[in-house]
């Protein structure tokens, strides 16, 4: 692990909601992540871990406070320079996965690298090895809409981790995977945060995953333990 910072939020807040209806649910939260790191939240449902997780990627905008990436201020930046500095830094696992129902899973886990501008050999043979990486070899061919909740989900880590990103952030990696699916996907996250010092912020029920991280924080009551 070296010390740069990949990732830091400073005084974070949210409230949903119109006047006479507020939901506060993140209430100045701060949180730094370096480079290599590894960080498990928890909390109960409801507790604001995704929308943690979507303020720290820059899917949505704070009611207050800010976000540094990457030694960007993200509210500075202007869409196209936040989305280059998104597929540069970040690789994504989310509860709702954006991934195209029409696509096949080989297109769906290349589609980062072409958008950075690889070729499209380069991209198809790093989503292969990714997509065998997460044991969905077989299924390539297979567009997205065709694949079960657990494949979909491994299609979804794939994805995220095939351009190699600084920093991966994942909502429930492995939630609706079986234990065993579950545990190599942990073993690939985290031999890919050795080998290549990707760090790791991971929202988890699951305590034995959170305890393989470097450490474990609580949101409560919008605020975020230690
Ligand atoms: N777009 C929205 N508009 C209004 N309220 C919202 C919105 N998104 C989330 N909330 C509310 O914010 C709170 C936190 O939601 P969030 O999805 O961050 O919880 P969570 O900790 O991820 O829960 P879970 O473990 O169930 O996934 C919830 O009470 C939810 O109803
Ligand atoms: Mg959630």
């Amino acid at each position: 692990m070296s010390n740069s910072v990949i990732l830091s939020c400073t005084g974070l807040s949210k409230t949903f909601g119109e006047k006479g209806l507020l939901v506060p649910v993140l209430q100045g939260v701060d949180l730094e992540l370096k480079q290599g790191e590894r960080l498990a939240i928890m909390g109960t449902s409801g507790s604001g871990k995704s929308t943690l997780l979507q303020l720290l990627g820059g899917l949505d905008k704070p009611s207050a406070g800010s976000v540094v990436m990457d030694g960007y201020e993200l509210s500075e930046l202007k869409e196209a320079k936040l989305s280059a500095l998104r597929n540069k830094c970040l690789g994504f696992v989310y509860q709702f996965h954006h991934l195209l129902a029409e696509f096949s899973a080989l297109e769906n886990v290349a589609m980062p690298l072409l958008i950075a501008g690889e070729s499209v050999a380069s991209a198809k043979q790093q989503a292969f090895e990714m997509l065998d990486a997460v044991g969905l070899k077989h299924r390539i061919e297979h567009r997205f809409s065709e694949l079960s909740g657990g494949e979909r989900q491994r299609v979804a880590i794939a994805r995220a981790l095939v351009t190699k990103p600084k920093c991966v952030l994942a909502d429930e990696p492995t939630g609706n995977l079986d234990k065993k699916t579950a545990e190599q996907i942990y073993e690939l996250m985290l031999s890919l945060n050795q080998r290549f010092n990707i760090s790791l912020l991971l929202v988890t029920h699951d305590a034995q995953l959170a305890a393989k991280m470097d450490s474990v924080r609580m949101l409560d009551d919008g605020c975020l333990q230690a």
